[in-house]
């Protein structure tokens, strides 16, 4: 098995974080002093420049790279390397003034004032221009810098603008799609409330006080917002690339944030980058949190099927929670281990060295303003350094997965646009997650792809609420099934296509109500307090907020309602087509039967976890393998200690300590288990 490295010149794990130089250009004795902390804190890569435009050029036209040439060099004098940012995340105060077309325009057309920072236009040819001159340059400067480690494109990308230059390519945009408005009319329904186009000018995104029902123009709109985003960051790369065409190319992004499709961007890098923020809170809600992080690691792994990067995440505590919790003693380094577990090869903070004033003064850091190397966060994080340089072995290597879950971006906003079912918070979310949690807690990995994904590579695909299908993709997942695969879909699926017009002729639509074999009728949305309940060989259990009224076509019924008009109907069924099964959930439940049927299905399909033992709640084992051994990260995210038995005789990856027996586990603690000659 070949290794994928996130760059072949440094095949370690990384560790380092944001480091500010360019805020301590009159204290050359703390800069100093940084590269000594560095080396301490056992660090090896430092991201430089991400906020550095205005001290990279002072003046339009006038270039400044002094601080930038000696952090680069001091860092790589004390064994480091960089990760190396354009600038573009934030705008020089000159460059707003001259050419104010490159702040963002809100909704209602009033134009940002300069300040804060993620808020440019990205149509802006101007803002693009001088995007492009201070990357050219930077990498012209920095393309035979031994220490340059990979490129970090801008920071965070996201939000929209509504300028006429953003207006007017949204409508090109549609052009290129529709051809011609009357397509575009067709596919958007426009003919409800007479909303129909006459000419392209007419088209306006939508906006909280113009255009909010055409679901269509809601759904393109976030999809013309990805692709401008990405055309922008496409000319950031082209400038670095051109100059440094071996050196890899990220942008940090912010797990499922919902504003842009990841995985059109995931295709111009050459590897993915997340900031994470979780809420560990050293309480029994940390299983939970695990869960939801675990699920977020595992979507950056399968965005390119290789180690990802966590470009950001805290040391001790961030200053934008609602609670700014410090991480307990253990649990930063848990959580640290756990991107590693779940396919990440590097952990870097937000930040080395605690800025002295402005926003994010009090956010936690490795440095703190006392300064020295003293305190309780800086030691965790040099013990964890020492770790992480034990586990080269690990660096570049696979996940192996044999369940995916579904998650598509445009399925989410098809499920946000539409109106009905439950308003508010339809909690596709917490759905996908309550899915998850089955398997996390089995210590099973599982992939998290879309429905353009190989779906062949897996024993068990589960789609929850996969509200919106393409007649495209309804043929692949039947494909799927009919091949021999194990489908799980749950309550609302394929009732809308591509561009959310309703599928005519039974849902679900796309064709998967013959491979469902399976009729949905109607969905009926609960109140809070309302509840049914479900029977079946499989128990007895309660439903919440939906419950829809199926008709069996030719599937085995598993489950069904007790109560209710619909008491006797269908709730969850199972369909041979071809030479897999199709499961159908008709009902939401509180957690219990969703895991009861997951276990079965483990059963049945034969997956396992690459730890034998028996894990005790709150415990999970996630593994990676080299193709020769499995890596098996075992991590206890309780605060009390436990002890988790195993019948097979393992080598600690650190050390090669034989273990076997029982396995004592401290609070917080992770274990990594190494097994060879596996294959
Ligand atoms: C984001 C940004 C950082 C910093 C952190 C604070 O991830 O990219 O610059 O503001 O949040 O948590
Ligand atoms: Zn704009």
């Amino acid at each position: 098995m070949i290794k994928k490295y996130i760059n072949p010149i440094f095949p370690h794990l990384l560790h380092g974080g944001d480091y500010n130089p360019d805020q301590w250009q009159d204290r050359p004795d703390i800069l100093a002093e940084d590269m000594r902390l560095m080396r301490l804190a056992n660090c090896n890569a430092m991201s430089v420049g991400i906020f550095a435009w205005a001290a990279l050029e002072p003046k339009e036209g006038r270039f400044d790279f002094t601080f930038l040439d000696k952090a680069i060099d001091d860092i790589y004098k004390a064994g480091g390397r960089v990760v190396l940012a354009t600038p573009s995340g934030a705008r020089p105060a000159w460059l707003s003034m001259k050419y104010p077309e490159v702040l963002r325009t809100n909704a209602d057309g009033s134009r940002n004032t300069h300040g804060m920072r993620h808020n440019h236009c990205y149509t802006s040819p101007i803002y693009r221009k001088k995007v492009f001159e201070i990357n050219r340059r930077i990498a012209e400067r920095y393309k035979d810098h031994p220490a340059l480690l990979v490129w970090h494109i801008s920071n965070e990308y996201g939000g929209r603008c509504y300028c006429e230059n953003c207006k007017a390519a949204f409508r090109n945009w549609l052009k290129e799609k529709y051809g011609t408005l009357d397509a575009l009319n067709k596919d958007w329904w426009t003919a409800f409330w007479a909303h129909t186009y006459t000419d392209w000018s007419q088209i306006d995104p939508p906006m909280d006080h113009g255009e909010r029902y055409t679901n269509g123009l809601d759904l393109d709109w976030r999809r013309f917002v990805t692709y401008q985003t990405t055309d922008f960051m496409k000319e950031e790369i082209r400038a670095v690339k051109e100059i440094t065409p071996n050196v890899p190319v990220t942008t940090n992004m912010m797990g499922f944030y919902n504003g842009l499709d990841y995985r059109v961007l995931a295709r111009e890098l050459d590897v993915i980058a997340n900031d994470i923020y979780p809420k560990w809170r050293g309480t029994k809600e940390d299983i939970d949190t695990a869960i939801d992080t675990a699920f977020t690691h595992d979507l950056c792994r399968t965005m390119r099927h290789q180690p990802f990067m966590l470009m950001e995440c805290t040391p001790s505590h961030v200053n934008w929670h609602e609670y700014n919790k410090l991480k307990r003693p253990g649990a930063h380094e848990l959580s640290a281990l756990q991107t590693i577990a779940h396919g990440g090869d590097t952990v870097q903070y937000f930040q080395f060295r605690k800025s002295r004033g402005a926003g994010e003064q009090f956010h936690g850091a490795v440095v703190d303003h006392e300064g020295s190397e003293n305190t309780r966060v800086f030691k965790e994080v040099a013990a964890l350094g020492a770790r992480m340089k034990q586990l080269d072995a690990v660096v570049g290597t696979k996940t192996v997965a044999r369940v995916a879950i579904l998650h598509d971006w445009s399925n989410q906003w098809a499920l946000d646009a539409a109106q009905g079912f439950q308003n508010k918070n339809k909690r596709l979310r917490a759905t996908q997650l309550q899915f998850y949690k089955a398997f996390w807690q089995r210590g099973i990995n599982v992939d998290v792809i879309c429905p353009e994904d190989d779906l062949t590579a897996y024993d068990l695909v589960i789609a929850p609420m996969l509200y919106s299908v393409s007649n495209a993709q309804g043929q692949k997942l039947a494909a799927y099934v009919a091949k021999g695969g194990t489908l799980v879909c749950t309550y609302g699926t394929a009732m809308v296509d591509e561009t959310t017009l309703a599928h005519l002729g039974g849902w679900p639509g796309a064709g998967l109500r013959k491979v469902f074999g399976i009729w949905n009728e109607e969905l009926d949305t609960l109140y809070p307090d309302d509840f049914n309940t479900v029977t079946g060989d499989i128990g007895e259990y309660k439903t919440i907020d939906y419950c829809e009224l199926i008709h069996a076509e030719g599937a085995e019924v598993l489950a069904t309602y007790e109560s209710d008009f619909y008491a006797g109907r269908p709730a969850a069924t199972v369909n041979t087509y071809g030479k897999g099964k199709a499961y159908y959930i008709a009902f939401r439940d509180t957690g219990d039967f969703t895991d009861a049927m997951m276990e079965d299905l483990i059963h049945e399909l034969g997956i396992t976890s690459d730890f034998d033992g028996e894990l005790p709640h709150g415990v999970t084992a996630h593994s990676r393998t080299d193709g020769e051994s499995v890596f098996v990260f075992l991590q206890n995210f309780n605060s009390h200690a436990v002890t988790v038995p195993t019948a097979k005789q393992w080598a600690t990856a650190e050390g090669g300590i034989s273990v076997s027996g029982t396995i004592p586990l401290k609070p917080y603690e992770t274990v990594i288990l190494k097994k060879q000659n596996i294959f």
